[in-house]
Parts: C-alpha cells; structure tokens; sequence
C-alpha cells in the first residue's frame, strides 16, 4: 500500500500543548494493566563523572563540576541522573574497583560535595541513581587486605580463594586480565583469589550472609541520605557455581551463562529487596540479565520482588557496526525482547554508555555529512521505544569516537591488557589497534564538549583523556544557540515523551520487518496510536507498512522544512513520528 502523507513541520519546541496535564492524569488511572510507575515514564541521563566537568584544573572531572553544570542537566527536561562510580578507589578500572563504599573518591571532591549535588538535584526535580558496584570490590579495600592476610582472618570467606594444595584451580576467563585467567595466586596465603575483571577487582563472596549484611547496611547509608536508586553493576555475576565444574567447550560464545546467573543470584536479590529496597521509594536497575528475555524477566517480575527494570545486552554485543550486522537483526533484538515484556516487567532503551564506543559512531553516521540527522534519528529511537530511556552525556550533542591511533592515548584497563596479552603471544596489533577504533570503551568517555575554547571548556588543566578535536564544531556553547541543533532536537524529545503517554505504556508492533533500511514501528494507547518511521542508512528509502496514514500528521521530523512523505520514501537517516488517525 502507498499511504499519502503530505504534512507541514511543527517548529521543534512548539509541539505539545493540547495533551498535557488532561492526558497525563488519564495515563495515571487508565493505561494499560500493567502498574504506572514515576521510573518508567522518567528519561535517565548518565553522567560519566570524571569527564563531565572539572572545577579544580586537576584534569579530572568532579562534584562540583558537576554541580556547576546542574541548570544544563535540568534544561534538558531529564528526571533522573545515574551517576557513575564516585567512591574512593584506586582507579585501576575507573571507580569500578572501590576500596571504601562509603567515602567519595578524593578526585571527584568531598561527601560535602556529594551532599550539595544531591539537595541541588533534588531542588531541581532530579532524582540521582547511584552506581553499586559490589559483584567485587578493590583489592586495595580493607576487607580484601585482612583476607589475604591469612586462611583464618574472619575476613577471609568475604572472597572467594582456592588453596593451592588442591592443585590449580578449574580454569575461569577474566575480562580484564592480561592472561585472561581470573584466578590469581597469592603467596601470602598460599592460595589463589578469584577475578572476574581485573586483578585488582577481587570477586565477593556472594555466599558469606555477613558480607551480604554489610553490603545492605552499606546500601541503606547512601538510601538514608536520600539517593534514588541504584544501578546494580555486573550484579548478574554475583552468584557463582562454587563447586567450580569444568567449563564445556565452547563456553566462550556464552559467558554469561557459565558465569553469571548462579543458583543463588535470585534468593540474593530477593533478601535485598526484603532487607533494602522494599524500604524506600526508589528505582533499581540491573546491568545485565542473563542471556535471553526469559532470563531478564526473572530479575524484573514485579510479583518476584527484585529489581524494577533490566538493560541487556543483545542490541549493543551484536557487532562493531550497523553495517556489519544489518538492520533486521537489530529490530528482531528489540521485537523479541519487546514481546517478553509486553504485559509485565520492564526494560531499559540504550544505545550507548561508558562501555560502549559512541551512539552515532556505531549505530548511525558520524561524517560530517550525517552526523547530525543521524543522531537525531538515534535520539528518536531511544525515545519512542517502550522502555525507560537512557541517555549518555554527550549524545545529546552527537558527540563521536575518538579513534586513538596509538596505545599511549589510552588508560582503559581493558584496552591496555587486551593489548599487553596480545603482544605477549605475539598477536597483530595493528590489527588489534584498528579494532579498539570501533570498539573501545574510551571512545565514548572523552571529556563532555562545553564550548570552543581550550580543551573544550571541561578544564584548563591537561584533561585525564583526550579530547575529541572536534569540539571546535560539536559543542553545547553553538547547538544551544541554534533551534535545529541535535541538543534541542533532543530536548525536544524528551518533552514529546511526557506528554504522550503511548511513547510509554503503548503496545508496539514492528512494522516492514524484512526491510533493510527502514525500521518502522507503531505505539498504541487508548485509542492513540503513533507511527515511528526510522531510516538508518545513507540512501533514500522506501517502507512498505501496510497502514493508510492518509488524514495522519508528523508531529517531529528530523529534517527541517517541508515534511513530504508521500512516496512512501525516507531520506537518509530520516526519522518521523506520525499520529495516526
Ligand atoms: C560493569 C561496568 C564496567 C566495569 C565492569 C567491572 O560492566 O559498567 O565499566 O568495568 O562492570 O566493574
């Protein structure tokens, strides 16, 4: 079928008003039988803390950067911030390796500080999600100190260790070490100590009831001071099969299930929610489910008393690039997961974080030609999709990879080990260096583009990571002034998502599946129904959706000017939502 739509462009700002407060009240008593919740019809913004802006000239982003920067967060009309790792820490994986749960990272400032950003949140009406990273901690924190320091310490049973009487230990991969060999040995006690990251992040003993105690109480301190929730980092890990069976060959192309996901995962989550999380008003989220909606399910069924919401990892583990791994492939991620959850728990929508290279670098195009309209049209995506959406600092600017060419300019753990094991065995590392252009997580952790100035306004020291040169022309300073910028068409968005419930709650249904270009969908409501049209390549490109759109009207377009979309046709990386009537 050709559908007909002939439509004039809504000024970007200028969309909403007739749904506002009338429909809002109607999407709290009558949207769908699954219970409304403030957490997923809020849009989360992440804050990578030590790149987002430093107050002290030291290079490094801090808390009161970020504080001076609260007003932006709040102009871009978010609900919540989740926070990366701002505990003490030697810093061997960024923050993820925490030697004190309970004292903030001298780097990023003071707890006065912490104190100060979380009233001016709260003043604000943003609620702060802190990060909890507790499958393991820092082998620089006291708890691990006394554990290695003998096989009686009452600390010792905190981690998991394998006297080496018993012969080595049944071999286990470890993402980040240079070996890849996550068990460790340790002379002191003559016994080997179990990492799943890096050997500086020793592995908890999920199965000690003490250390669990401690970590609720732990919990319970930052939730008394009025945090809103915490995301649960690489918790799926938490759990492990302690009789330590071989691994299967081929175990490889399924970590998780080998690794993650253990008999006790569920039980422990669930003494969490009883101990902690049934407490407080707050949101919880899992990094990382198991590896199939089935499994994801189990952490957010509401009747199973866990977690409120999950993010998986199929739509961004797929490959390097779009166009390696196609566009029908990805929908089918989104359709299948959708489908799980279509009548409880809930998802969250990402395209990108700090492990992750750029949105747009990835997903869309960052040439100068595209780089704009297709980040536009990844915003699109995040934000009329069913699932809370999460949005990494910087996409909002379209911000890219930065592609380092040598292995000096990097200081991720995970590249640097990559690379020293691979130089140990003699690999390519040219080949290896080409790859982390694509891949590597510090793509996406350069320092936030404020303006044109030196080091693009994040600092006038010498910046931890480099900056991307391109701020001179990706920065916050030019797009606030024009209307057309990515950061206003995203600010556009994020307002379009509140006040329109079916961009929420509403039942999705894929539309043109096999179409390679083209990802089109419906949302509907209570008797509304939008239309989302997306086209992820450089060409213009036909759909075929089988709806008639005569009488419909866009209201956004990616594009500026006059909408036409009466071929059925969508230029490059275009991207439409239509009200279907
Ligand atoms: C999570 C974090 C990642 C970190 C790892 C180990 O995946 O997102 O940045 O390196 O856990 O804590």
């Amino acid at each position: 079928m050709k559908p007909i739509l002939s439509l004039c462009l809504f000024s970007a700002l200028t969309l909403f008003s007739a749904e506002s407060t009338s429909a809002q009240n109607k999407f709290v008593k009558t949207s769908q039988k699954n219970d409304t919740k403030w957490w997923k019809e809020a849009v989360v913004y992440q804050v990578y803390p030590r790149s987002f802006k430093d107050s002290d000239d030291d290079g490094v982003g801090d808390l009161k950067g970020i504080i001076s920067k609260l007003d932006y967060i709040k102009s871009l009309g978010i609900d919540a911030v989740w926070l990366n790792p701002i505990y003490t820490s030697p810093n061997d994986d960024n923050g993820y390796d925490i030697s004190d749960y309970r004292q903030i990272m001298t780097d990023f400032g003071t707890m006065e500080d912490f104190d100060l950003l979380l009233k001016g949140m709260h003043e604000r009406g943003i609620k702060l999600i802190m990060d909890l990273v507790v499958n393991h901690s820092s082998d620089e924190h006291e708890w691990f100190k006394q554990s290695r320091s003998s096989r009686d310490n009452k600390y010792r049973d905190y981690y998991h260790w394998w006297p080496a009487e018993k012969g080595k230990p049944p071999y286990r991969w470890s993402f980040f070490d240079v070996n890849s060999d996550a068990w460790k040995y340790d002379a002191q006690t003559d016994a080997y100590y179990l990492h799943y990251f890096s050997q500086k992040q020793p592995d908890l003993n999920w199965e000690n009831p003490k250390l669990r105690q401690e970590i609720y109480e732990m919990m319970r301190f930052w939730l008394d001071k009025g945090i809103d929730g915490f995301r649960m980092d690489a918790f799926q890990f938490a759990s492990k099969d302690t009789t330590w069976p071989e691994l299967p060959k081929g175990y490889e192309k399924n970590i998780i299930k080998y690794y993650g996901v253990g008999p006790h995962l569920h039980d422990y989550l669930q003494e969490m929610n009883r101990e902690v999380f049934s407490k407080y008003d707050i949101m919880t989220v899992a990094e990382g489910a198991g590896s199939t909606p089935e499994d994801a399910m189990l952490f957010v069924d509401p009747d199973r008393k866990e977690l409120n919401m999950a993010y998986h990892f199929e739509s961004v583990d797929i490959g390097k690039h779009i166009n390696d791994f196609g566009l029908v492939k990805y929908k089918d991620i989104f359709s299948r997961y959708d489908e799980t959850f279509k009548d409880k728990g809930w998802l969250s929508i990402f395209l990108a974080n700090h492990d992750q290279p750029r949105m747009v670098s990835k997903f869309g195009n960052d040439t100068p030609e595209f780089r704009e309209i297709s980040s536009k049209m990844l915003s699109t995506f995040i934000m009329t999709m069913r699932g809370t959406p999460y949005y990494y600092y910087g996409d909002e600017l379209g911000m890219t990879n930065i592609r380092f060419d040598s292995i000096a300019n990097y200081h991720d753990v995970d590249t640097r080990n990559k690379y020293i094991g691979l130089k140990n065995k003699g690999g390519d590392l040219k080949a290896f260096l080409e790859g982390q252009k694509q891949t590597s997580r510090e793509n996406g952790r350069t320092p936030f583009q404020w303006d044109a100035t030196k080091n693009a306004g994040f600092t006038t020291g010498k910046p931890w990571l480099k900056v991307n040169p391109n701020y001179n022309l990706i920065n916050a300073e030019a797009q606030e002034k024009d209307p057309n910028s990515t950061l206003n068409y995203f600010r556009t968005l994020v307002q379009l998502r509140k006040k329109k419930p079916v961009l929420v709650y509403g039942k999705y249904t894929l539309l043109d599946r096999e179409n390679p270009n083209v990802f089109a969908y419906t949302r509907e409501l209570e008797g509304k129904k939008v239309l989302v049209l997306l086209n992820f390549s450089d060409k213009e490109s036909s759909f075929n959706i089988g709806i008639s759109t005569t009488k419909s009207k866009i209201i956004l377009d990616n594009y500026t000017g006059t909408k036409n979309l009466k071929k059925n046709v969508l230029r490059p990386y275009e991207a439409a939502l239509i009200e279907l009537k």
